[in-house]
């Protein structure tokens, strides 16, 4: 495929993922020897994960409570999340659900957003900057997850093993994850994610993920943490599919946003 219609390909499913952000985090699989199923990922990978020990992973919904996107808590009154995640749904129908691994029970919070700030020069997730900070209505009773410094490039040397987690579908057009689920996944080369996206853009994007597939987040994850410990290194942003061979997924590069999040993450007084 030529690096244009591979471009546009991107460009048009970014733009579509970016409308249709609707899902939960995935660890796919692609391997099966069932033909039928043989070309489309599966979700057999991940696991269960607990809020113990990740407070910090939250999920937005709309204002009938639809899950469409994940979210981290960065401080006592701000989560971030993907730009086409705060994009997706109008500010006043925007929920932040903490403190809630099962979404079928009325544990933990709701609380409400008063402020977005999205990232500088977002277009689309393709183009980078796919970052955005929400101030909630209220105080977040859960720990924030840590950010990297600023330029920070040790927590995102090739191989580091990373934590992604999510509510994501399940499957493709199939049913959500109702609980918090997580995937192991190493941080991919700037070279290699570079081969593998032509739009890569290592200032504002990494990748993570498996070159032969298998395990990845998919749609509904974006907007969720991508995290080494408690630090807090990408934010799901986008992909080719869902754990295919020589498509990691693309994540936002948090180190090149760290001041902008604290300065977003700060109680602030308005006057
Ligand atoms: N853009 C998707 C969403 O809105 C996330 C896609 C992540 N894809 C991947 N293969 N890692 O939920």
């Amino acid at each position: 495929m030529s690096v244009k219609s591979r471009r546009s390909l991107l460009l048009a499913s970014g733009a579509l993922l970016a409308v249709a952000a609707v899902a939960v985090p995935v660890v796919v699989g692609t391997a099966s020897a069932d033909p039928a199923s043989a070309n489309q990922p599966r979700i057999v990978g991940g696991d269960k994960a607990s809020l113990s020990d990740h407070p910090y992973a939250v999920y937005l919904t709309d204002s009938g409570g639809n899950q469409f996107c994940g979210a981290v808590i960065v401080s006592s009154t701000a989560v971030a999340t993907a730009a086409h995640c705060a994009k997706a749904v109008a500010k006043q129908d925007v929920r932040v659900v903490a403190g809630r691994e099962d979404k079928r029970t009325d544990v933990g919070q709701v609380l409400g957003v008063s402020k977005v700030w999205i990232g500088k020069g977002y277009s689309d997730p393709t183009q980078g900057d796919d970052i955005a900070v929400l101030t909630v209505r209220g105080q977040l009773d859960y720990r924030p997850a840590q950010l990297p410094k600023s330029g920070d490039t040790a927590a995102y040397r090739e191989g580091t093993q990373a934590t992604v987690l999510g509510w994501g579908r399940i499957a493709d057009g199939g049913d959500r994850s109702d609980y918090l689920r997580s995937a192991q996944v190493p941080v991919v080369s700037d070279n290699t994610c570079r081969s593998d996206y032509s739009v890569y853009d290592q200032k504002t994007m990494v990748c993570a993920g498996y070159e032969k597939g298998g395990i990845d987040a998919c749609q509904g994850d974006s907007g969720g943490p991508l995290v080494v410990g408690d630090t807090l290194i990408g934010i799901v942003s986008f992909g080719d599919g869902c754990g295919k061979p020589g498509k990691p997924g693309v994540y936002t590069r948090v180190s090149t946003y760290t001041a902008d999040i604290e300065a977003q993450a700060k109680p602030r007084v308005f006057g």
